[in-house]
């Protein structure tokens, strides 16, 4: 059964409020789709319902970030123990030093600081990476999302200065030839190498185990960092993606799922290095956020990550990789690895996000796939078979059959 029509929701009087006062009626440009997207209400592990009512199966996850679905009964006692207490402070808190003690445990990785995103941390390494080297030039792949500031926004988007391409070089990712190129170019000049060792506007496609060791000794034969991008990566391995790479970034970034639902972000690497930012020494790199390593948002984090150990991780990436499997027997081209999925499809991809909403399922708009942990089986399965049905619904629509 299909729920709601595309234009109740354009026309429901919550949109039209919205469309008052903010630019076409939201802040998130990530979550719009025309002619305006449905409102959620509420929240309860692997679902969510609307403002019409409709419940879909919420494969959207915040965008990957919302590891243990919504209102996670552990992630909530523990916020719920904290909230009482205050909810940020003009001083350091001792849910900060057990965060990061939790990542370090995880990830090997000797120093972490926090921020309220994903953006923020990738903006403060690129900082820290040219702090520690004195050189400018950050070589990143094109296709790759790592958030908002004027270093990774795409170069001809509205806004973004020209001057950027000084400072930054975007090289197809995975061509070792473009890549050796723009080193020797930027030799005595580069910083540091970003990349995402699975970026999802990208495709969802993991970066080729060669390509990842030569970058990593190519940035260390020169004296360049190697930042790795694991804000959407880090739920697919116990300690991140790059440790099945067997690679030592000298920075990580991190936000979405060590947030526990609340906003994050944050920065790890080596001590050397992460020791720009240590406002002991002269010279050191600033690093505020007024609510960055808040202790609600720590205690979410630490919560959430005690319960997505080794098994849990393990358990979620084969349900996800069953569900890529079942998709491909169905015939729908797909990409991804573990609990993270993209829809392959050469088709309208706003089309198909509303085949499947309205089927009941919650993707994001670019067809990613984000599993949760109390997803069962018969979700995934549901889910399968509606992607599969969606598909096939937007191919008729387009060839006119
Ligand atoms: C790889 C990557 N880096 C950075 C970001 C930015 O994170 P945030 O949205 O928390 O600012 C994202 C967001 O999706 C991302 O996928």
């Amino acid at each position: 059964m299909s729920g709601p029509h595309p234009s109740d929701y354009r026309q429901h009087p919550l949109a039209q409020r919205a469309r008052e006062v903010m630019p076409a009626g939201n802040t998130r440009t990530t979550v719009f789709v025309p002619p305006s997207p449905p409102f959620a209400v509420s929240g309860s592990g692997a679902w969510v319902t609307d403002q019409l009512g409709h419940r879909v199966i919420d494969c959207n996850n915040n965008y990957t970030a919302l590891i243990h679905g919504h209102a996670d009964r552990h992630v909530h006692a523990a916020v719920m123990d904290v909230i009482g207490t205050g909810t940020a402070f003009g001083l350091p808190t001792e849910t900060e030093v057990a965060l990061a003690e939790h990542l370090r445990q995880r990830t090997s990785i000797e120093r972490w600081r926090f921020s309220n995103s994903g953006t923020e941390a990738v903006m403060t390494a690129i900082r820290g990476a040219r702090a520690y080297t004195g050189r400018d030039v950050i070589v990143r792949f094109a296709g790759s999302y790592h958030g908002t500031t004027d270093a990774v926004a795409d170069r001809a988007a509205p806004g973004v200065p020209r001057s950027i391409g000084a400072s930054v070089v975007v090289v197809p990712q995975g061509d070792r030839r473009a890549l050796d190129a723009a080193l020797a170019e930027h030799a005595d000049d580069l910083a540091a190498v970003l990349i995402d060792l699975m970026p999802n506007r990208a495709g969802l496609v993991p970066a080729e185990q060669d390509f990842v060791r030569h970058v990593r000794e190519a940035t260390t034969a020169r004296g360049a960092l190697l930042i790795v991008d694991e804000v959407i990566s880090f739920r697919l391995a116990v300690g991140g993606l790059h440790r099945s790479y067997g690679i030592e970034p000298d920075l990580v970034t991190l936000g979405k799922v060590i947030g526990g639902g609340f906003p994050v972000g944050a920065v790890g690497g080596r001590a050397d290095v992460m020791a720009v930012f240590d406002p002991t020494r002269g010279g050191a790199v600033g690093w505020g956020g007024t609510f960055s390593a808040n202790p609600i948002t720590m205690t979410a984090g630490l919560a959430a990550l005690d319960c997505f150990g080794e098994d849990e991780v393990s358990r979620l990436n084969a349900r996800g990789d069953a569900l890529q499997g079942r998709l491909k027997d169905l015939g729908v081209a797909v990409s991804g690895r573990g609990s993270l999925l993209r829809i392959r499809e050469s088709v309208d991809l706003g089309v198909l996000w509303w085949h499947l909403y309205r089927s009941g399922v919650l993707a994001g708009t670019n067809g990613l796939i984000a599993l949760s942990t109390p997803m069962t089986d018969d979700d995934v399965a549901t889910v399968a078979d509606s992607v599969a049905v969606a598909v096939a619904q937007t191919k008729n629509e387009e060839t006119g059959s």
